[in-house]
């Protein structure tokens, strides 16, 4: 298929080798003459099989010359991956021009108003967004060889705009795309460097994976409306294109190996923020967070979130490297509270924390001496599972865990009898079992549903010392796969309690 953008260079295969350029744009004929040397002039949407079809005829007759069309994408292929930013206006204002002039016709705006463009040439783009400035439907390309998408004069696009599985694209720009309606989807397009567009401020979402070498990206700054984000797999270094965004739906961040900041003004995210396995540098800082419905932080090296109040559902800190985690005014944790195999932490501050409604899990923080950080919990709808080298547990103002409670520590300096037995007649845990190891020595208790304690036993871990080395780091170590079904365990026991409560009464 002939590329509009393009010139055609004919190379006579003949003892004289004369290349001749056809320029489209101009109307090329079958009646054209055939001179060598000629710069023949090719008009309206020719195809690159009328052409060869006319030099095969004039072939026959010309013999024993033979023809062969070469197709060269001049222009954009040769220059496009070092579009200078002059170029980059330049272009935007001319083709912005030339797409107004076409839309005025009603033959043209047919197609813009079609539900979904597969687009698989350079020529196909080049012509819709000549003809268009705003595309009801989605676009989508699926094939394409040139180095560079270029969409042009188009301004909107109503649906979607996806681009997939291009291993030859380096660029998308889109000098003139100010919303795109639905999702900007970008996948395995592995040779991508840059995203230029520089005047989008309104999209719905943004998922945007497998770009492993995308470094550049310009959006407008003054991004007004977003609703969701995911990016996954870039090499980009910073992001704070979110700078004015209140409220987001989704903000997942995973698996960009050289990212070093994320900042975003964001107050409010009504499903999901997730920021994991990116680089181990990777600083975020969330200044204006107030709630959240579950949150993820792994793999970071720092983190800010100084107004945050309310966890609605989930909140983990996993794997991170930092030594402080502080969340100064977090009052409520909706599901399951875990702070796990954060091998650098020591100072934690959940001050603020009166309700977890799912499980407590402290797990293999190995510089976390005392688990002293909750002074204001009052109530843990789920179980406690306390696990690494602690030597207290410290927890003033807790009055009722709806779970069980497993505690075990290295430590022989902790102090189990805290937690299998009871202080004022009542146990606080209200599950049915508490198991705490200390050391080498292991108490259980089982408590009635009213924290009555029923039986108490203590047993001597009888293992070799290297053993006992090896088992309590295997059951220091938790598999972080199983806290979704750890927090599952816990509901499930919690709702197991309330139907016995319910039944009681
Ligand atoms: C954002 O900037 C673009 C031009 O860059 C403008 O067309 C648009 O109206 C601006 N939007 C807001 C909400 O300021
Ligand atoms: C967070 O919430 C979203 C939507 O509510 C859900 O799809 C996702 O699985 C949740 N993640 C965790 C870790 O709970
Ligand atoms: C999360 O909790 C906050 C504070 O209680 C509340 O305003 C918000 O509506 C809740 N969000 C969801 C999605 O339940
Ligand atoms: C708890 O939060 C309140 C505001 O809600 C704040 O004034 C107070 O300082 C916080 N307490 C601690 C210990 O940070
Ligand atoms: C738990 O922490 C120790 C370091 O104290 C580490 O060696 C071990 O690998 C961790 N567990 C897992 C599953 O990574």
């Amino acid at each position: 298929m002939l590329n509009l953008t393009s010139f055609l260079t004919l190379t006579f295969t003949s003892s004289s080798k004369i290349p001749i350029q056809i320029k489209t744009g101009t109307l090329m004929r079958s009646s054209v003459a055939f001179t060598t040397g000629l710069i023949l002039s090719v008009g309206s949407l020719t195809s690159c099989y009328d052409i060869q079809q006319t030099f095969e005829s004039v072939r026959d007759i010309t013999r024993p010359h033979a023809v062969r069309v070469n197709i060269h994408h001049l222009d954009k292929r040769d220059t496009a991956p070092a579009f200078s930013s002059l170029q980059d206006e330049w272009s935007a204002d001319v083709v912005g021009m030339q797409a107004m002039r076409f839309e005025k016709s009603t033959a043209v705006a047919e197609i813009c108003a079609k539900e979904l463009h597969n687009i698989e040439s350079a020529g196909q783009l080049y012509q819709l967004q000549q003809s268009c400035r705003t595309l009801s439907g989605t676009l989508q390309i699926s094939d394409f060889i040139d180095p560079v998408i270029d969409l042009g004069g188009l301004q909107n696009i109503n649906g979607d705009f996806i681009v997939e599985n291009l291993p030859d694209v380096v660029r998308i720009q889109a000098h003139n795309l100010a919303t795109i309606g639905g999702t900007f989807k970008i996948d395995s397009l592995t040779s991508l460097t840059s995203i230029y567009f520089p005047v989008l401020h309104h999209f719905d979402a943004i998922e945007w994976k497998v770009v492993p070498t995308l470094t550049s990206l310009s959006l407008a700054p003054n991004i007004s409306h977003a609703k969701r984000l995911t990016l996954s797999d870039t090499s980009l270094i910073g992001i704070d294109a979110l700078e004015r965004i209140e409220d987001l739906d989704i903000l997942n961040i995973n698996n960009n190996r050289f990212l070093e900041y994320v900042k975003s003004n964001v107050k409010q995210v009504n499903e999901q923020l997730s920021v994991s396995s990116n680089s181990k540098e990777l600083r975020i800082d969330f200044p204006s967070l107030i709630w959240a419905n579950n949150l993820t932080v792994r793999d970071v090296a720092s983190v800010t979130f100084p107004q945050l109040q309310y966890v609605n559902q989930s909140f983990e800190v996993i794997e991170n490297n930092f030594e402080r985690f502080e969340t100064p005014l977090l009052k409520t944790v909706g599901g399951t509270l875990g702070v796990i195999q954060n091998t650098h932490l020591s100072h934690i501050d959940f001050s603020n924390v009166t309700t977890i409604q799912g499980g407590l899990m402290i797990a293999n923080n190995s510089n976390v001496d005392k688990i002293d950080f909750l002074p204001e919990l009052r109530e843990i709808g789920g179980a406690i599972q306390f696990i690494g080298t602690f030597h207290e547990t410290v927890l003033p103002k807790l009055r009722l865990v709806r779970g069980s409670a497993l505690v075990r520590t290295t430590s022989s300096a902790m102090d189990c009898s805290k937690w299998t037995t009871s202080i004022n007649g009542n146990s606080v845990i209200r599950g049915g079992k508490i198991v705490c190891t200390s050391g080498q020595t292991r108490n259980t208790a089982r408590v009635s549903e009213d924290g009555q304690l029923l039986d108490h036993h203590e047993t001597q871990l009888d293992v070799k010392p290297d053993t006992i080395q090896k088992t309590s780091l295997a059951s220091g170590t938790l598999d972080k796969s199983k806290l979704p079904a750890f927090a599952w365990s816990l509901s499930l026991g919690w709702i197991v309690t309330m139907i016995c409560l319910v039944a009681t009464q």
